[in-house]
């Protein structure tokens, strides 16, 4: 990070939030606080509050919170940085003796690239080259070309290094850069022949370059080596130009490559940005979220593009954004598209995007015949899947829709995203599948059953061959392992050595054990806990049977599947008669 931690306590110290907001919310002192309307949301009554003594401020109405550093990013459209100069600058804070050694030097590496993208800029402009042909012959707009700063790296093998060399740079700094390369003690410049796209950040510096091949040649794309002031993750290429745009519109088209981002852009379409041809990464997704939580994925229509959509959807959906994904037609990519049919036509695409979920639940229906049973159930439960991320009040939305769409019954879909308890506790919706908490380490100490279960395999190992059976009721993961190392330590006629076992258990797992031992005695009735377990665990997998009869009776088709309905629905009765006897035994 480019700032010391003492120049942001120095900030935080020295710039009064209530002062900082103050001067673009109206704020009323209640008590010890300030109150006034969110900057964030649209509100008629105050429910911004901003705290002097936390030096925080807190939105009741629409969740914003942060610090004064964070309030003037998120009002002003500002990353950190950048947030931190314009609050330096309004409080007299002196940035220049604040940072590391590492300042200065980034302050050169930006000064060599700004150096190199004019030099490409220069010949790019003030004298006939293959650069401009092509970009010209790509439709490209002399005044558009300006505005991104596209460069021309002609095809000799030191004009930017003898450029630089003279201006007194040093050949290891070029080297990290990735401007010129050493080999055979030689050094040579590393974009030669190509169209230059200088990759600028939201603060106007030169960090990198993409450079593209003029015509066929390969790679068709070189782009700067990672360097102290490049990170592709922390990037995207486009906004320091289109972060307003974005800003203003409230959404961000995220799309592959620099030339869509340009190409768009030309056609009127301005809130764009570009992740570089890198899986989009969590900070990226942090970006953007400055500016709009609205991202539409306009990735190009090839497996690879869909693919790479498919992973910046659940990123983007993870850093709280709302995502819509648009789909070219064609096969092709959004620079050809609005190149053919225009700025409307490409709008028309971004209103009829899908949102997420929807997108993903077509991906999987292509995937899967829902005309067979074993399709729909493997619908039934990707889908539930997907929808456990949803809250439950969109699930619900979500279900009602593909029930209709399907012909699966809303019921079925219920149960499989909320779980059988479903009625009377709906929060449950994210409940992990058996398989999940079998994967998941869960704090705590397992079950009851799942902890009586190892001290009477403890208490007498007779019980090991005896509980075989029902080792899927183990599903804690760390309780499963303690079951598997018993099992393995089994010998007939030999007590477990409760010692070997211990030694052999992680941290959790042998928390578990000695917790197990230390609170569970049977005195002499272990063959009454052992009876009492079997059957929980008999009642527990009826009703595992019964929710999956539910389900597949819900699936089926009246007509054609009337047989293997008849003989379920036996099933389900008998089950159910069994439990109805129970609670009836009960009362
Ligand atoms: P055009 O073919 O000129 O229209 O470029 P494009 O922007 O459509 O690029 P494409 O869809 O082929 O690739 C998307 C992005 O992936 C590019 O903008 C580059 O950032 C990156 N990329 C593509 N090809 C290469 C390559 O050969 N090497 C590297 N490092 N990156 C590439
Ligand atoms: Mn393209």
């Amino acid at each position: 990070m480019g700032f010391s931690d003492n120049i942001v306590d120095e900030i935080k110290s020295r710039c009064n939030i209530v002062d900082v907001i103050g001067r673009q919310v109206s704020l009323k002192k209640t008590g010890s606080n300030h109150k006034g309307l969110c900057p964030f949301h649209n509100e008629k009554t105050p429910s911004f509050v901003v705290s002097e003594d936390k030096q925080f401020f807190t939105c009741f109405g629409c969740g914003a919170k942060g610090d004064v550093i964070e309030f003037t990013q998120r009002y002003h459209s500002l990353d950190f940085q950048a947030a931190i100069e314009k609050l330096a600058e309004e409080h007299g804070i002196e940035l220049k003796h604040s940072g590391f050694g590492a300042e200065g030097k980034k302050t050169q590496l930006y000064e060599i690239n700004r150096e190199a993208a004019a030099f490409f800029y220069r010949r790019f402009t003030k004298e006939q080259n293959t650069a401009i042909a092509y970009m010209s012959s790509r439709g490209l707009e002399p005044g558009v070309m300006r505005k991104f700063g596209i460069g021309y790296a002609d095809g000799e093998w030191q004009s930017l290094y003898d450029f630089l060399k003279e201006k007194g740079y040093d050949d290891e700094v070029l080297i990290s850069l990735g401007l010129v390369s050493r080999s055979n003690n030689r050094i040579y410049d590393k974009f030669r022949d190509r169209v230059i796209f200088p990759i600028i950040n939201t603060r106007g510096k030169v960090i990198g370059f993409g450079g593209r091949a003029i015509g066929d040649g390969t790679p068709k794309y070189l782009n700067s080596p990672e360097s102290p002031v490049f990170q592709k993750k922390n990037n995207l290429y486009g906004l320091n130009l289109t972060r307003q745009d974005i800003n203003r519109e409230d959404c961000a088209i995220l799309v592959e490559g620099y030339m869509d981002v340009i190409s768009l852009y030309q056609h009127g379409v301005r809130n764009v940005s570009a992740s570089l041809g890198t899986a989009l990464t969590e900070n990226q997704a942090a970006m953007l979220k400055r500016y709009t939580d609205n991202v539409v994925l306009a990735y190009d229509a090839d497996e690879a593009g869909q693919a790479a959509a498919m992973r910046g959807m659940d990123i983007l959906y993870g850093a709280g954004c709302k995502v819509k994904v648009l789909h070219i037609p064609d096969g092709k990519d959004p620079d050809e598209f609005i190149g053919k049919n225009g700025k409307d036509a490409f709008l028309e695409l971004v209103k009829l995007a899908p949102s997420f979920m929807d997108y993903k639940l077509r991906r999987l229906r292509e995937r899967i015949d829902l005309k067979t049973t074993e399709g729909s159930l493997a619908f039934l439960k990707e889908a539930a899947r997907i929808m456990r991320k949803l809250s439950p009040v969109e699930a619900e939305t979500y279900i009602k829709k593909i029930a209709a769409e399907t012909g699966i019954s809303e019921g079925a879909f219920r149960l499989e995203v909320f779980g059988s308890g479903y009625r009377d506790a709906p929060a449950e919706a994210a409940r992990p599948t058996r398989e999940e908490r079998r994967h998941k380490d869960g704090g705590g100490f397992g079950t009851m059953l799942e902890r009586n279960l190892i001290r009477l395999m403890l208490f007498k190992s007779s019980y090991v061959p005896l509980i075989e059976p029902y080792k899927d009721s183990f599903e804690t993961a760390a309780c499963y392992r303690i079951y598997e190392i018993i099992r393995s330590l089994y010998r007939p006629d030999e007590e477990i050595d409760l010692q070997k076992l211990a030694d052999s258990l992680d941290e959790e797992a042998g928390t578990i054990l000695r917790h197990t031992m230390e609170t569970i005695q049977f005195a002499d009735r272990d063959d009454q806990v052992f009876a009492e377990c079997i059957t929980h665990i008999k009642t527990a997998v009826r009703i595992r049977r019964e929710e999956e009869l539910i389900k597949i009776l819900s699936i089926l088709d009246d007509e054609k599947d009337s047989g293997k309905i008849l003989e379920m629905t036996k099933e389900l009765m008998e089950i159910q008669k069994e439990r109805y006897k129970g609670t009836h035994n009960e009362l």
